[in-house]
């Protein structure tokens, strides 16, 4: 095994479109941890909670992992920039990627609604970014138009080799666990994530590397709830801006997951993701952004609800770093300001005295 052999291009080979010509991308992507849940799992009277921690991929979302996949295949042909849409972790992705590439990076974002460490990557890594005054739907509508010139790789999840990427998170979740979980927990925006999970353990089952294959929980922000409500929503609003999308790109690849897995697609608002971000980062040592908590809100809810969970195994997807949202973290008032610098001050302000 070679050093970089968890890196998912190299790891997982067999099972991706490499051919000879593709080239190594890499910047450390995948093999990301699957941490047990001391308080939430217990809680809720499951035989286990995994969290599949994704923020630890390079850019800090799980972006990356169908990022490397669509820059090889870029790369191998022939292309000189990278061009996306995003609600902000698939624009720091491409950018990073671009950067190390030697790719130029154009990305179209929904002006005012970018957490400000998702654009700050993107800035960093030198990429060309454009605001429009409309939502994600209307930069990806633009995108698509604008990657019609030659020489230019969309890279929305809309490119397929995005999904290729992103489902070697099903194969590890498998490898690591020794057989699929009973139930999968994603947020869902765009769709291209749940879609590449289900044909992750799709394919695995055919492999014989599980026996079985989980159901399928998406849950979208009750004000961003397509495939809740079976139809395109206009005017998406939620605090998660990452899942902020009124007509996501697979919503066939969704529905299809949800179906086949005997699984659901529900709405959690914007309180109950609120709550799930605030309890994991507080009990569990998880700080996730809040479209990520959407994972543990539906998980949640579904329990409130009177879902039967005994001894079932569930993963709950932990999409994105806390850290690339600090305004949201900042919303809860924990600092004690203008306190003297001396003991007895700071002892005091610690009710220590
Ligand atoms: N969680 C995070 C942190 C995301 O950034 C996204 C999507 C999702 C969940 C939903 O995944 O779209 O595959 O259903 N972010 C995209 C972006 C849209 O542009 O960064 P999905």
């Amino acid at each position: 095994m070679t050093p970089t052999a968890r890196f998912i291009m190299e790891r997982y080979a067999s099972l991706l479109p490499v051919t000879e010509h593709t080239p190594l991308v890499t910047l450390g992507e995948g093999g990301t941890p699957l941490v047990r849940s001391r308080s939430i799992g217990p809680e809720l009277g499951l035989e286990a909670l995994y969290f599949k921690l994704e923020y630890a991929n390079p850019t800090g979302s799980f972006k990356d992992r169908g990022m490397v996949m669509a820059v090889a295949k870029a790369v191998e042909e022939g292309a000189t920039s990278l061009l996306c849409a995003s609600t902000g972790n698939t624009s720091a992705s491409a950018a990073a990627y671009a950067a190390r590439h030697g790719l130029r990076a154009y990305v179209v974002v929904p002006s005012g609604r970018i957490a400000s460490g998702k654009l700050a990557q993107a800035v960093a890594h030198g990429a060309e970014i454009v605001a429009i005054d409309g939502s994600f739907d209307d930069a990806l509508r633009i995108a698509k138009q604008l990657a019609e010139r030659p020489g230019v790789a969309l890279v929305n999840s809309v490119n397929p080799y995005r999904i290729e990427g992103q489902k070697t998170a099903a194969f590890e979740v498998v490898d690591d666990l020794g057989d699929a979980p009973d139930l999968l927990c994603i947020p869902v925006g765009n769709a291209g994530n749940i879609t590449a999970y289900w044909r992750g353990f799709v394919e695995y089952q055919r492999l014989e590397r599980a026996s079985k294959r989980p159901s399928m929980w998406g849950f979208q922000a009750a004000g961003a709830a397509p495939l809740v409500l079976g139809h395109p929503v206009e005017k998406p609003e939620t605090i998660a801006t990452a899942i902020r999308i009124g007509n996501p790109a697979s919503w066939e690849g969704a529905i299809t997951a949800r179906d086949d897995s005997n699984g659901v697609i529900e709405a959690v608002t914007d309180d109950e993701i609120l709550e799930a971000y605030r309890r994991l980062a507080a009990t569990e040592g998880v700080f996730c952004e809040p479209a990520s908590a959407a994972s543990v809100a539906g998980l949640l809810k579904r329990a409130r609800a009177g879902a039967s969970l005994a001894g079932l195994t569930a993963v709950c997807v932990i999409t994105g770093h806390g850290l690339k949202d600090p305004d949201t973290a900042m919303t809860i008032e924990a600092v004690r300001h203008n306190v003297p610098a001396d003991l007895a001050a700071v002892e005091e302000s610690l009710g220590w005295r």
